[in-house]
């Protein structure tokens, strides 16, 4: 990416020693999933963030970057909530690497990034992984080397976000942004961290995977996540298990039967238990090449997570039912929720009407004007100069 090398040189006045790229994306099914021990479905997106970088001696971490400005910090002065904003996530995974005892020093790095900020795209763990991906190459950590090193390299990741930029997020994100192959989705089983790969393919279907940006983003939702997240460790504790993933979906109703008289609970479990095997019935249906039955599985996922997990918003729910109306197999909302982005399977020769009558429903509501890609599925982080 020559614009991030000449952004680099222009703002630190020499070259980089490399460049860097992680990738943002979109999860296929198992939403609020991954800090239940339970199964997701990510792709990595083409859409990546760059990050090129050079070492410096002083153990001082600048960041410059085109949409956040710049930040400079000492790597002892990384704490909890500091720097703020967004060179945290960055600043982040130099604290976590450390915390780890890997001998890390000072860095000069400058940011870009196709990744959509806000959307729901993991624009986070993107730029996370490619901070990773450089000071892992820079000081010789090896943790690009293979599956196993980078499982490792995902989890210091999610530590950063989790402990220096405070986000009670679970493991998907930057298992996807690190551990994606391309052509693939990735079956992570968040209990044990395994990983299959899983062919995703739409083309020889005459389908692709549309992804609306619905550019709605609610204030308050990050407060929402953690609640959620509290409630369904709160139902794991009264139902004596570990996680909810330790309730099988052959036990569900007498898992329900128990919360039956605290309904935020029981609805809360009623998505994430389906959830997971709705996880399992995509990886069926997709192997056996049943796209149809895919889309299905979208909506229900969908439904689920609007009207018993309740993270969605209007602007997904008008989404995902007027892509549905102009011929979608399936939609549903992807990531956190609460805005953020919808996916839809759909024709090919359906893609623009969805797009207009998606735009269309917009436009009669009065919402933002949403943006539309195409998905396919790319391959993890890697250095690319
Ligand atoms: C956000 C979090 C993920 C995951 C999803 C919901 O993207 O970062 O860890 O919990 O929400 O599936």
């Amino acid at each position: 990416m020559s614009t991030v090398t000449d952004q680099f040189r222009r703002v630190f006045g020499e070259d980089p020693e490399g460049v860097w790229e992680a990738p943002g994306r979109v999860n296929l099914i198992g939403e609020h999933t991954d800090y239940n021990n339970g199964l997701v479905l990510p792709i990595a997106l083409p859409q990546r963030t760059y990050a090129a970088a050079r070492r410096r001696v002083d153990g001082t971490l600048r960041l410059s970057s085109t949409s956040g400005g710049e930040v400079e910090i000492a790597l002892h002065d990384i704490a909890p909530g500091v720097p703020d904003g967004w060179g945290r996530y960055a600043a982040g995974v130099l604290w976590a690497l450390r915390e780890a005892g890997h001998l890390v020093g000072g860095l000069d790095i400058a940011i870009d990034s196709t990744v959509p900020i806000g959307s729901g795209l993991s624009s986070s763990a993107a730029l996370e992984g490619a901070v990773a991906a450089a000071a892992s190459d820079l000081f010789g950590l090896g943790l690009l080397a293979d599956d196993s090193t980078r499982t490792t390299l995902a989890a210091l990741c999610q530590k950063a976000e989790n402990v220096i930029a405070q986000a009670p997020t679970g493991g998907m994100d930057q298992a996807a942004s690190l551990r994606c192959t391309e052509g693939h989705a990735i079956l992570l089983d968040c209990r044990n961290g395994h990983v299959s790969q899983i062919p995703f393919e739409l083309r020889s279907h005459g389908l692709v995977l549309l992804v609306i940006d619905t550019k709605a983003q609610h204030a308050n939702s990050d407060g929402q996540y953690g609640r959620r997240r509290a409630a369904c460790e709160r139902a794991a504790a009264e139902l004596g298990v570990t996680s909810l993933r330790d309730v099988p979906y052959s036990h569900l109703a007498q898992a329900l039967h128990k919360l039956e008289h605290d309904h935020e609970l029981f609805a809360r479990v009623q998505h994430v238990v389906s959830e997971i095997q709705r996880v399992r019935d995509t990886v069926e249906a997709l192997e056996a090449g049943e796209l149809a039955e895919v889309g299905l599985l979208f909506t229900s996922s969908h439904l689920s997570l609007r009207d018993d997990f309740d993270v969605s918003c209007d602007e997904l729910d008008v989404a995902v039912d007027s892509a549905i109306g102009a011929g979608a197999l399936g939609a549903r909302m992807t990531g956190g929720g609460f805005g953020g982005s919808a996916i839809a399977l759909v024709p090919e020769r359906l893609a623009y009407d969805v797009e207009r009558a998606v735009t269309n429903a917009y436009q009669r509501r009065g919402f933002t004007k949403p943006a539309f890609f195409r998905a396919t599925p790319a391959g993890g982080a890697r250095r690319t100069e």
